[in-house]
């Protein structure tokens, strides 16, 4: 039985955010899901109660924090396929820019100031190091990064402005599922690697591409570094400790350190689940950097954080895992 108090989980029912929610609940807090669902799944949120609502609506969420006496806000909810971002950018700054300062001012209403932001290795854009520390950060070369970073730089402002205490983890590729297989990613439409290749075994997409051969890496297509979404479950927890336990925020990579090209991902998933993958090659897709992969001596230093699961291995087998009982819709 939880006994720490309430937490508001912004896009708590969605991919990463389901999957904190568990190690919130496992950590004696109850997680007080706030989602308008407009790509989360109500039967996610399984550790604590549910409320509708979008994030845009400060009055709704400070009467949430009041109601639940929440003690301290985790923020997932955004939009975030990076494609998407470049075609319809005025969606991404409305709700990734202006509905996180709806959550800001719902938090300001209702007296509570520490939050620990989702944010993401897009806000690093091409920036030619690797791997890459927090402080090389933007420009971003796509609409959602840009969105990030704003919302990383409202946040320091409201800091020291208005007495919040913040920490901005910035992920970066997340993968796999909760090993239980109750939560995992599913999306209408799916444009991360992982999920497509699997959805693609199972006959979900017909058109899984890989998008690039012809990036200066190793094998010609991009590399990102993949962290299995219990691990950043894990950091938000320590986060959060550090932020009620009085210490400052900060910002902080969360990826392994170690980088995994496209065709290397695709060969252990074949390795993995002894099936083909059937795949077509396409041109670089705009908005894509080359090479992403983290630094993460920081979040290791200060959050105690660890990669324990962010092997392809177990990434890919907790992903197949859950793809064959999700049943995702075709795309
Ligand atoms: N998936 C990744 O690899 C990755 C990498 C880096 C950063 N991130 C960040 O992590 C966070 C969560 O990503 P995810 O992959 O779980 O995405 P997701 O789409 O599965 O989850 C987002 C959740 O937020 C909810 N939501 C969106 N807009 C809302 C609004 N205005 N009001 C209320 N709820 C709203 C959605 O319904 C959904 O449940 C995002 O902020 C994303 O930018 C994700």
């Amino acid at each position: 039985m939880a006994t720490r108090g309430a937490l508001l989980i912004a896009g708590g029912a969605g991919y990463i955010g389901a999957h904190c929610c568990k190690a919130v609940a496992e950590a004696g807090f109850v997680p007080v899901c706030y989602d308008d669902l407009s790509t989360g799944h109500r039967s996610f949120v399984q550790w604590g109660p549910f409320v509708s609502g979008d994030i845009a609506d400060s009055g709704k969420v400070a009467d949430t924090i009041r109601r639940y006496d929440v003690q301290a806000v985790m923020h997932f909810a955004a939009s975030s396929a990076i494609g998407q971002s470049i075609v319809d950018p005025q969606t991404y700054y409305r709700n990734n820019v202006t509905g996180a300062l709806g959550l800001l001012q719902g938090m300001r209403e209702a007296g509570c100031s520490s939050i620990v932001l989702s944010s993401t290795g897009a806000v690093y854009g091409e920036a030619g190091r690797d791997p890459i520390p927090e402080g090389a950060a933007g420009p971003a070369i796509n609409p959602y990064g840009r969105s990030k970073y704003m919302i990383e730089q409202i946040l320091t402002d409201y800091c020291t402005a208005y007495g919040f205490s913040a920490s901005v983890l910035r992920y970066f590729n997340a993968s796999g599922a909760a090993v239980e297989r109750r939560i995992g990613e599913l999306r209408d439409r799916e444009t991360h690697l992982i999920p497509r290749a699997l959805m693609a075994i199972l006959g979900h997409v017909t058109d899984f591409a890989i998008f690039g051969t012809d990036y200066d890496t190793p094998d010609g297509t991009a590399v990102r570094d993949y962290i299995h979404v219990d691990d950043l479950a894990d950091a938000h927890i320590a986060a959060l400790e550090r932020l009620l336990g009085g210490k400052a925020g900060g910002t902080y990579n969360l990826g392994t350190g170690g980088g995994h090209s496209v065709r290397e991902v695709v060969d252990a998933i074949r390795r993995e689940t002894g099936e083909q993958v059937p795949l077509v090659y396409r041109a670089r897709r705009a908005g894509d950097p080359p090479v992403l992969v983290a630094d993460p001596r920081l979040a290791r230093q200060e959050l105690g954080f660890m990669a324990r699961r962010s092997d392809l291995g177990t990434i890919i087998r907790s992903a197949w895992a859950w793809h064959q009982t999700a049943h995702p819709r075709i795309v």
